[in-house]
């Protein structure tokens, strides 16, 4: 096991398999920022399925148990049922998922699973049409969305929880609408506190809508209870409907920190390793895996890198932070 001086073990691997979005949200990838001018990796920059097995690999001999696929939109990126299924196979891992916006979902749900991907998040905002064209700014309609959640059930895999970022004056009033929809399906929703990540979305601490807040609406339609978990290696706070229709969770970056258990390293791309959300600068390992490196040598700089990890953003944020450089989220992966 290879740990941090926080004593946070190494524990799962999120992989950004494209720096690629077929979305604009507002929040994540604005237009203005991301315009037709904007320079995404040319294809000799993002690391092959071969380069991400074999760092999986290696990751997975230092005591990764799991790992998330992510982007920009993972599904972009072309025959990745070829990945998931390179992934499935190596000895020691346990948990497979990605964080998908769904929009390819209703095409490829049967070839992730038959491929062997384990579990499925998918982004949900809104449930009204217009809305979400303005705040996720893309031409594919809501509706098909919402069938490739259909498809993934009908693939085999068990409900996708559904991620929902909550801002202030922007669709706070769906909070009810939202949780209903995924209690009668049974997907747990996960609200998440609008975070500073990038630099480019615009963030400021007015457009946060605190967790409590949230749980106190949710809690006077129906009333809940804490699941109570431990906080390794969690990110959302789980608290169970007491008429025992399903979870609801809150993923509190802003107003209630879980950097005390973050057992996440993220790999983008382009090759880089970052051991915080927040990081502005990445450890490049496409460029040591190109000049002929072997897998104990990444091994034995991966655990030099963890054993100085002293990241917590989330617990030092403050009104300037924001201000400090750092990777847009859609390039280092979610
Ligand atoms: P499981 O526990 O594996 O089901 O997934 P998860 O809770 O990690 O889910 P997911 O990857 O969908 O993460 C949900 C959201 O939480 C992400 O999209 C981010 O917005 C946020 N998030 C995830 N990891 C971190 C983290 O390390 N730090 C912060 N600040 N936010 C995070
Ligand atoms: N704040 C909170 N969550 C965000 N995500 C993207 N940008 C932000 C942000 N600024 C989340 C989305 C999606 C995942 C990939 O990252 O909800 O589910
Ligand atoms: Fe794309 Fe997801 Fe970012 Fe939206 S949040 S722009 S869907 S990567
Ligand atoms: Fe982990 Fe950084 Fe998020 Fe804290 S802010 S939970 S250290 S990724």
């Amino acid at each position: 096991m290879v740990v941090d001086p926080m004593n946070r073990p190494l524990g799962a691997l999120r992989i950004s398999v494209t720096d690629r979005c077929n979305y604009r949200c507002t929040y994540c990838m604005p237009r203005e920022a991301f315009g037709a001018d904007h320079p995404f990796l040319p294809k000799d920059q993002v690391l092959t399925f071969e380069e991400i097995e074999r760092l999986a690999r290696v990751f997975v001999g230092l005591g990764v148990r799991k790992i998330r696929l992510t982007g920009g939109e993972p599904l972009l990126r072309r025959e990745l049922p070829d990945l998931i299924r390179e992934l499935a196979a190596i000895p020691g891992l346990e948990d497979l998922a990605m964080t998908t916006n769904g929009a390819l979902l209703a095409g490829m749900a049967d070839s992730l699973r038959k491929a062997g991907l384990k579990r499925l998040t998918m982004s949900l905002d809104t449930l009204d049409p217009e809305r979400f064209r303005k705040l996720c700014d893309t031409p594919v309609p809501l509706a098909q969305v919402l069938s490739g959640l259909e498809a993934a059930l009908a693939a085999g895999f068990p409900p996708p929880k559904l991620n929902c970022v909550m801002q202030r004056g922007v669709n706070e009033d769906e909070v009810e609408a939202l949780a209903a929809y995924a209690r009668e399906r049974g997907h747990a929703l996960r609200f998440i506190e609008f975070m500073d990540v990038g630099t480019t979305n615009g963030w400021n601490l007015d457009a946060v809508v605190p967790s409590a807040e949230l749980r106190a609406r949710v809690h006077a339609r129906w009333p809940l209870e804490p699941v109570g978990e431990p906080l390794a290696g969690r990110v959302a706070e789980r608290w169970r409907y007491v008429d025992g229709r399903g979870e609801v969770g809150f993923i509190s970056s802003v107003t209630a920190p879980f950097c005390g258990g973050c057992d996440r390293a993220r790999l983008s791309a382009e090759g880089r390793l970052y051991t915080c959300l927040f990081a502005a600068e990445g450890l490049d390992l496409r460029g040591f895996l190109r000049a002929g490196h072997s897998d104990g040598e990444v091994a034995a700089v991966l655990t030099a890198l963890w054993g100085r990890r002293e990241d917590r953003y989330s617990e030092l944020r403050t009104q300037a932070t924001p201000r400090l450089p750092r990777v847009e989220m859609s390039r280092m992966g979610g």
